[in-house]
């Protein structure tokens, strides 16, 4: 029995969040799940996640898992909101105790705010299973985009995250803290040893303008090795390491970068409110 994938993009951030399950009225898991953030107001929205609970509730399922491959620099996460309306437990690489370490400081975050992972219900370490009903994900680590990046396999699939994106977009970037174009070389080596027609869900898709294409959040291990722009079969670590360090050097950071850190580290939750009720979220000048 292969799972189920549902996925659903977000034009906004360009974001996939792919919803798994075993069966009809079976098991599930969400990953990487878009909270809606408008950074001129403010204000957060449900829009996205409300599509994966009418699906929860379409297909009946029980929402074990609300999974992140990483801590997102691109949107905020919707897994507060969707552990409150559907249950399930928060999921991540263990490694998100050293991004922890790094944000805590640049954010001079509040005292009592541990960086051991335990704001997540649950962390995973390379090579452990998560059950899944009758099914089962393995997570992979698979550190460059971030030093904690983990791929989830299930059966035929392996959700990817910030790995590969499309072959005509490449990979992701590695100018993160702890980011490191050798390491994304080798995780993304890592997958592509898998069977050639092994499905890759990505987290992202963005269509180079005049592609002419729609956005897609699924490939294969055979097509992202023929065609890859930035790792097809034949391209060396020393090759990558260069374009990817030239390329990252000429980015700009994600619109979203500093909202989306603060509040991904904490499993989604935002910071402490103030004395008035509100949260509030910082911005420190002249650091990054
Ligand atoms: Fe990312």
């Amino acid at each position: 029995m292969n799972a189920q994938i549902l996925s659903f993009f977000d034009p906004a951030t360009g974001t996939g969040t792919h919803l798994v399950f075993d069966q009809p009225g079976g098991r599930a898991a969400v990953i990487d799940p878009v909270l809606d953030y408008d950074p001129k107001s403010g204000r957060t929205r449900h829009q996205n996640a409300d599509k994966v609970l009418a699906a929860l509730r379409e297909h009946q399922l029980t929402l074990d898992w609300i999974m992140e491959t990483h801590a997102h620099a691109d949107h905020l996460s919707a897994a507060v909101y969707l552990q409150q309306q559907a249950g399930g437990k928060t999921v991540i690489g263990a490694g998100i105790a050293g991004v922890q370490q790094v944000f805590r400081k640049a954010f001079d975050l509040e005292a009592d705010f541990v960086c051991d992972g335990s704001q997540f219900d649950h962390l995973l370490h390379d090579g452990e299973t998560l059950p899944l009903g009758a099914l089962h994900f393995t997570a992979i680590a698979v550190p460059g985009h971030t030093p904690a990046d983990m791929a989830y396999q299930i059966g035929d699939a392996v959700f990817v995250g910030d790995t590969m994106f499309m072959p005509d977009v490449g990979t992701a970037r590695c100018d993160f803290p702890g980011g490191d174009a050798r390491a994304l070389y080798q995780s993304v080596h890592k997958l592509l040893a898998l069977p050639a027609a092994t499905r890759l869900f990505l987290c992202h898709d963005y269509p180079p303008a005049g592609s002419g294409r729609s956005p897609c959040l699924v490939t294969t291990v055979a097509d992202q090795r023929a065609g890859n722009i930035h790792v097809h079969d034949g391209i060396s670590e020393e090759d990558f390491v260069v374009m990817r360090s030239q390329r990252d050097a000429t980015l700009d950071m994600p619109q979203l970068i500093l909202p989306s850190v603060q509040v991904n580290i904490r499993a989604g939750h935002f910071p402490p409110a103030a004395e008035n009720g509100v949260h509030y979220l910082k911005i420190p000048l002249n650091f990054f």
